[in-house]
């Protein structure tokens, strides 16, 4: 069963959106098997974006990402990560379709609600780099 991580990004606690953005993976039929609030630190912070080291908006990048709480989550379930990374949508704001919650809910490249891990490596990363074992949790639906 693959696993991913999301992430509902600062400016999507400050707008009221961990409720939302939960319910649409709850819908879909994915399992929830770890949450937290969090605040990341700048280790974190660069470690999560390795990848955009040394580009114009790594600093604004790792900036936003601490700047304020944000809601980390383990999400379980069939070809997750790449399903969520559907759900959630394009990252240039402009181009996330309606339907998508980038293309429901955010304007901005820059503030775009959430993260979703693009392969099952960068899930396996990205899990160990904010959740411990000892928090998340395994479990068969029984209704
Ligand atoms: P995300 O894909 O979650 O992770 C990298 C983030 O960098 C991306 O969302 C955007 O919020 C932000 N970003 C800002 N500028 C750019 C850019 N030019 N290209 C890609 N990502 C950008």
């Amino acid at each position: 069963m693959e696993r991913s991580f999301l992430m509902v990004k600062p400016d999507g606690v400050q707008r009221g959106f961990i409720g939302e953005i939960v319910k649409r993976f709850e819908q879909k039929g994915f399992q929830l098997v770890g949450a937290k609030l969090i605040q990341i630190t700048k280790e974190q912070a660069e470690l999560h974006y390795a990848e955009h080291t040394g580009k114009d908006f790594f600093e604004r990048l790792v900036t936003f990402i601490t700047s304020g709480p944000a809601f980390a989550m383990v999400w379980e379930g069939d070809q997750v990560v790449a399903l969520s990374r559907i759900m959630i949508g394009k990252t240039n704001s402009m181009d996330a379709a309606p339907g998508t919650i980038r293309g429901d809910f955010a304007v901005h490249t820059n503030f775009n609600l959430i993260h979703g891990s693009d392969s099952l490596e960068s899930a396996q990363r990205e899990i160990a780099n904010f959740f411990s074992e000892q928090e998340l949790v395994s479990y068969s639906k029984s209704i």
